[in-house]
């Protein structure tokens, strides 16, 4: 018999016998804080079938971490049956566009193809260039501060979270600093694709915005080939393996991808991790008092407010999980990677923020092939925006509650109102 959960709050309701769950992920009281419910689902049943979706979920921690790597399943099931086989619709050509992009995009491939890809990208994505920037993005966030330091107040997502991240991946990728208005525009409304069931309106703009993106790249591209520099793209383009290179649609959905993967996820983590830091009443001068303390304060911020939630895998093949789940070739399932990282098989009180826990890492930026290629960047981002932040505004505090977005996928605030 379906119970409520008895922590009052949660909107989850769960049938542990079934293992069946119904959430309504529009529901306020999950998506503002989602934390109680995976706390409910990790004492009730940490792999349930969700019912709205319709698949099997697992937030455990180690389950996670295994089917991340498990190369039974994967991001795509296309190189492996047919549209007809697996009882798929046609591609909708008022998504061709959209489509086009996804087709070359790492996020999109699975092996061989993601292989040869990704060693490409790496090449020319090396720690070294990310290391170099560290100056340039210090300078970039102070900055910014001076704008607003003497007006008291700030809404910080706006001013700040969103500007950082921007920037910095137009800076690495050559794209002129004054496109970073439109590159946010095309991103905002393609990433909107990344939900359970986008409206047709979702889709239709994100077309749109595809469309737009691609020709100004292309665009692009074709200038730094005629005119290279020590940038992300020349690299790119010039990047070789035994022979291979990025082919101009590849390069083009790659650059689309670092685009909108280089400041979506980082702009949500930087104002999930300042409301969390002033929420629990951290002291920021401890938080931040050396390189080791902020290299531990940001991985405790990426465990404890971690801005992508869900990622979705297709099983490969038929496959018996150990646990009793049967799934057939191309069944979906979800992997709560924002879950695992409150497993409190894993971590101990969960669900409080305390740095320095030393209880082994995150899974805010995946596992196996898929890893965060850009996880140095983002980090580097954190690191240097976060404690400067807190060192030029001592005073700084919350100046009303963080609204979150109802958008559980990209789990970010509305807005971030900050006073000092
Ligand atoms: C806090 C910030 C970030 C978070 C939490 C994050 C998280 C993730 C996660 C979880 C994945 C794996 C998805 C999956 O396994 O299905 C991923 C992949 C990826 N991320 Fe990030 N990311 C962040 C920042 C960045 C940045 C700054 C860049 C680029 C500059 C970037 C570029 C990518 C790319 C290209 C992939 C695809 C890799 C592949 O498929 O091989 N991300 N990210």
């Amino acid at each position: 018999m379906p119970t409520a959960t008895p922590s009052a709050p949660s909107p989850v309701i769960i049938d542990a016998v079934t293992r069946h769950v119904r959430l309504d992920i529009h529901d306020p009281a999950f998506y503002r804080d989602p934390l109680p419910t995976y706390a409910a689902l990790h004492a009730a049943c940490p792999t349930f079938f969700w019912e709205e979706p319709g698949q099997w979920f697992f937030t455990g921690y180690d389950q996670v971490n295994a089917l991340l790597r498990d190369r039974r399943f994967g991001r795509q099931i296309l190189h492996v049956a047919t549209r007809e086989e697996l009882g798929l619709p046609d591609p909708t050509p008022h998504l061709a566009d959209f489509d086009r992009l996804e087709h070359h995009s790492l996020l999109e491939l699975e092996p061989p193809a993601h292989t040869r890809l990704r060693t490409l990208v790496n090449r020319a994505f090396v720690s070294r260039h990310v290391e170099a920037l560290r100056p340039e993005i210090a300078a970039l966030c102070h900055r910014l501060i001076d704008g607003f330091k003497n007006d008291g107040s700030v809404e910080l997502l706006k001013t700040y979270a969103e500007i950082v991240p921007v920037t910095v991946i137009a800076r690495m990728l050559g794209v002129p600093l004054d496109m970073a208005p439109s590159l946010l525009d095309w991103s905002h409304r393609m990433v909107k694709m990344y939900v359970f069931n986008p409206s047709l309106e979702t889709e239709h703009d994100a077309n749109r915005a595809s469309a737009e993106f691609d020709a100004y790249l292309r665009s692009i591209i074709a200038w730094k080939r005629d005119n290279p520099a020590d940038d992300l793209l020349t690299h790119m383009i010039t990047s070789e393996k035994d022979g291979e290179r990025l082919t101009e649609d590849e390069l083009v959905s790659t650059a689309v991808l670092l685009l909108n993967a280089g400041h979506e996820a980082t702009v949500h983590q930087l104002g999930n991790a300042v409301a969390a830091i002033l929420q629990t009443g951290a002291d920021p001068a401890a938080l931040f008092a050396d390189d080791a303390a902020t290299e531990r304060t940001v991985e405790e911020c990426m465990r404890y407010a971690a801005p992508l939630h869900i990622f979705q895998r297709h099983a490969l093949s038929d496959i018996e999980l150990e646990d009793g789940i049967s799934l057939k070739k191309g069944d979906r399932i979800g992997l709560m990677l924002a879950a695992a990282n409150v497993d409190p098989r894993r971590f101990s009180d969960p669900s409080i923020f305390r740095p320095g826990r030393n209880e082994g890492p995150h899974l805010s930026f995946g596992a196996g092939i898929h890893f965060c290629i850009g996880a140095p960047l983002a980090r580097l981002e954190l690191k240097l925006s976060l404690p400067i932040l807190f060192e030029r505004l001592p005073a700084m505090r919350l100046a009303g509650t963080p609204v979150f977005k109802d958008s559980y996928h990209f789990h970010g605030l509305e807005r971030l109102d900050l006073a000092w």
